[in-house]
């Protein structure tokens, strides 16, 4: 990523993306682990751009080598899922919605093969041709079937290139597409009869695919039972540990907003309030341990985050430019009702009772529930 400055302003130049892929973000940390296994002497699987030891870095971080960690909480799950990357069957990432999946499908393909565009979103509009190749229809007119006037899908494109695929949210697509990737991964090979009885794409060294798929979302299809043999699962589950969630939420409100002088200051205190609301909720039981209701709406990571921005945001353009537990309860409400009434009365029960009794003895927590009150009156 460029980071041009601008010499008329000390503001740096926004990115001219968005959020630009994970080979470009963190192009810098993957030369350096290039670097390190190369010193090494590292033993790289066949196809791949990193040694397995260095993709783990990658994703979990390593601080002597100035790697920052990019997924919190199962370093196992890493290493299985890289090992899978490396046999014979795919990889597919389950689990709640907001653990990451998407995110560690993208790092992994990064890492191991350089690139995490190669990918199909799954949707109930995925056709077969999304997932094999199709036609540029006015070539198909004018010189009939060729390679030039085939159009590769990800799959095409990564089984003759020896990379990673990425399939999203697999479980989107109607079985019957599902069900084009089961060839596809048992005979590593996609024909292509148009160009020929024997033509196809054998696939390279490196080739494999990642799957990721909601458990919880509405609209989703059972995978077939010959799908679920070409893959490896790994569940993916909500960060457990409060110190790790703190850490990964503060991370991301950097990646997204700046670095701490950047930025309106948000405090530990106050991040452990977001947090700890997060982590109630979505377990069901408070920190000393009383049940209370879960809402319907995940509570996940991922929205914590969404929070975290959010009440940064307030507090530098309509606040006085410190976050304070008062922000948080906002932006809080707004994430979590979506507009649902049972568990605006949920949140608000959390609030009556739990948030109440700590406010008592807590200014963090006072500040949240004198924000939080008066939303429901
Ligand atoms: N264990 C985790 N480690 C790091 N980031 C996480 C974790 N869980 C959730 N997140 C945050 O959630 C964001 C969105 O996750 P995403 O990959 O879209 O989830 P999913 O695909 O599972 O729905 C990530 O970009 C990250 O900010
Ligand atoms: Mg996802």
């Amino acid at each position: 990523m460029t980071t041009e400055r601008n010499d008329m302003t000390t503001a740096p130049t926004a990115p001219a993306e968005l959020r630009p892929p994970a080979e470009v973000r963190h192009a810098d940390e993957l030369a350096v682990l290039a670097r390190w296994d190369a010193e090494r002497g590292a033993e790289l699987p066949p196809g791949w751009r990193l040694s397995p030891r260095a993709v783990r870095a990658f994703v979990v971080g390593h601080p002597e080598l100035g790697v920052s960690r990019k997924f919190y909480g199962d370093d196992p799950l890493v290493d299985r899922a890289v090992v899978s990357l490396m046999g014979r069957q795919g990889l597919m990432l389950v689990g709640e919605p907001g653990t990451a999946k998407s995110m560690l499908s993208e790092l992994l393909a990064a890492a191991v093969s350089g690139t995490s565009t190669l990918t199909i979103q799954g949707t109930a509009g995925t056709t077969e041709d999304h997932v094999r190749y199709s036609w540029n229809y006015a070539l198909l007119v004018a010189e009939g079937p060729s390679e030039r006037s085939l159009v590769p899908s990800a799959v095409h494109t990564g089984m003759r290139e020896g990379k990673v695929v990425r399939f999203e949210e697999i479980t989107r697509c109607a079985p019957e597409i599902q069900d084009t990737l089961v060839s596809i991964l048992s005979e590593k090979q996609l024909m292509v009869p148009e160009l020929g009885s024997e033509a196809r794409v054998a696939a390279r060294p490196g080739f494999n695919v990642i799957g990721t798929a909601n458990l919880k979302d509405r609209g989703v299809h059972e995978m077939s039972a010959a799908l679920k043999r070409r893959f490896s699962f790994e569940t993916v589950a909500p960060v457990r540990d409060r110190e790790f969630e703190i850490e990964l939420v503060e991370r991301q409100v950097e990646a997204e907003l700046g670095p701490a002088g950047q930025r309106p200051p948000f405090s530990r205190d106050v991040l452990e309030v977001l947090v700890t609301v997060f982590q109630d909720l979505r377990s069901g039981t408070t920190r000393e341990g009383a049940p209370v209701k879960r809402p319907e709406t995940v509570m996940s990571t991922a929205e914590a985050v969404n929070v975290a921005v959010a009440a940064s945001l307030e507090a530098r353009y309509l606040g006085d430019g410190v976050v304070t537990a008062a922000e948080v309860a906002r932006q809080v409400a707004g994430v979590a009702l979506k507009g649902e009434e049972e568990d605006a009365r949920r949140l608000r029960h959390y609030v009556d009772n739990v948030v109440r009794e700590r406010a008592r003895h807590d200014r963090r927590w006072k500040e949240f529930f004198a924000a939080a009150e008066p939303l429901w009156r």
